[in-house]
């Protein structure tokens, strides 16, 4: 049988202010790319120096991903916070939310930043709502 799991993790950027555009949107790029061929969808964005990417595809090319970005030098301590098996997919393509003026630093996130939940639940609501994708 097919799974799919949802996963989410945190890690802290290493890009200067200065570099962010450039290389988030070089992200943003190989990610649509990539993720579409991998069958992976989700939701990143970037808040108080932290990285919080939603995932969700099968369980063996998530694991390929998060390979892949352990080695990117464009963040650190990446730590997985929440895994695990979902039913469908809630999210129907790949997105980055900001960082831009026309999106505010959420309240709900940076309280999930100073203790994040280990289930998939808040984080995904949290995103799905700055992300405004119907869940
Ligand atoms: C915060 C962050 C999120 C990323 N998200 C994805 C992603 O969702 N999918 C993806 O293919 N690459 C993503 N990347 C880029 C990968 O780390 C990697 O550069 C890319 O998959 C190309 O891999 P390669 O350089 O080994 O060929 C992300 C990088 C960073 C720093």
């Amino acid at each position: 049988m097919n799974t799919l799991d949802c996963l989410i993790y945190i890690s802290r950027t290493t890009l200067a202010p200065v570099e962010n555009r450039r290389q988030l949107d070089d992200i943003v790029e190989v990610s649509a790319y990539r993720n579409a061929e991998a069958g992976i969808t989700g939701i990143l964005t970037l808040q108080n120096g932290y990285f919080i990417q939603l995932l969700e595809g099968a369980p063996s090319a998530l694991d390929l991903l998060m390979l892949h970005l352990h080695f990117d030098k464009r963040h650190k301590d990446i730590h997985i916070v929440a895994r695990e098996t979902i039913a469908r997919k809630d999210i129907t393509g790949w997105s980055m939310i900001g960082p831009a003026p026309s999106v505010p630093p959420h309240p709900l996130i940076d309280a999930m930043l100073a203790r994040p939940p280990s289930s998939v639940r808040p984080w995904r609501e949290a995103l799905i709502e700055m992300a405004g994708v119907p869940a």
